[in-house]
């Protein structure tokens, strides 16, 4: 199994050091176009396998795309990350141009590859590679779902004082402060709805700290957070690599589904050898389609902004 990241960042390195760790992959190819930067996190990163306990290879190259050939799964991180301040969708001028030129130098070399897409406007980017590659649609996963259904557990546990291993929940819709649906109507502690530990007033403060967990870490950061990201992505990358027929809000074309269309946004999917084996339609109610449909609108709304 053999996994190319590019962009060798804070997001790339870590998403790398996490797939290293679980130890699953036979190799990891960082790729970065600042010189001799992929290659230098790369050997660092192997300088840690003795002592993690890891036999995954992970090397690094300077912008050459015949290093990542016949890659299984790629994951796209590059772009420039957000400031405090700054909106996701601010992003799309600069990192459009990157997602092309990298979707399409990445398909050159591994034809039947899975992408997952990580950059921002991340919605937007994965519905680019999907102009761009053309590529079918199982084999596109927008990463942003895992991500924020985990701040959502951080959340969720902090506000019922349990661990994080009793608490469920997921996050749907648009990967941008506005258009996340955290559904906390959906939230279990073992099972049991939240709702019965606490209040409504509560569940609310919730679901609006998951909507700007990002922005939260960006603010604290001076840049845009890269552990979760990382960790979020090589959970994807194993259920696809394992086989493992995981459960994950994803990005994926919708045509149809919730009764959307021609746009990628975050809904529960099937992961699996194929990539995104199937979508899952769970029935939402009045509201949470009411905001899933203004989260798509954002969604859409930047698509436009795209030159296809
Ligand atoms: C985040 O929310 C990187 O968009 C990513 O932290």
């Amino acid at each position: 199994m053999k996994v190319t990241v590019v962009g060798a960042g804070a997001v790339g390195a870590s998403c790398a050091e996490y797939i290293a760790i679980k130890d699953f992959a036979s190799e990891v190819v960082l790729l970065d176009i600042k010189e001799g930067y992929a290659e230098g996190k790369a050997m660092d990163l192997m300088q840690t396998a003795s002592l993690n306990g890891f036999d995954t290879k992970i090397t690094g190259t300077t912008n050459d795309y015949s290093k990542t050939a016949n890659s299984d799964i790629c994951v796209i991180t590059s772009g420039i990350p957000r400031k405090p301040g700054m909106t996701r969708e601010e992003l799309i001028g600069i990192n459009a141009g990157i997602v092309k030129t990298v979707s399409t130098n990445l398909i050159e070399h591994s034809p039947n590859t899975i992408m997952i897409v990580v950059s921002n406007p991340m919605d937007t980017m994965t519905y680019l590679v999907h102009k761009t590659t053309s590529l079918p649609k199982n084999r596109i996963v927008g990463m942003g779902g895992a991500l924020d259904s985990a701040r959502f557990k951080y959340r969720l546990a902090e506000a019922l004082g349990a661990p994080i291993s009793d608490v469920d929940g997921m996050v749907i819709g648009g990967h941008s402060d506005k258009g996340m649906v955290p559904l906390t109507r959906l939230a279990t502690r073992n099972s049991v709805p939240v709702s019965k530990f606490i209040s409504e007033e509560r569940l609310t403060q919730v679901k609006e700290d998951t909507k700007v967990g990002g922005a939260t870490l960006t603010k604290l950061l001076g840049t845009s957070a890269w552990y979760a990201p990382g960790a979020a992505v090589s959970g994807l990358v194993q259920a696809i690599a394992c086989d493992l027929k995981k459960m994950y809000p994803c990005s994926t074309l919708l045509e149809g589904e919730y009764g959307l269309n021609d746009l990628c946004i975050g809904v529960p999917v099937i992961l699996g050898r194929n990539g995104i084996e199937e979508i899952v339609e769970i029935e939402l109610t009045q509201a949470e389609k009411d905001h899933m449909k203004e989260s798509a609108e954002g969604v859409s709304k930047t698509n436009a902004l795209l030159e296809l």
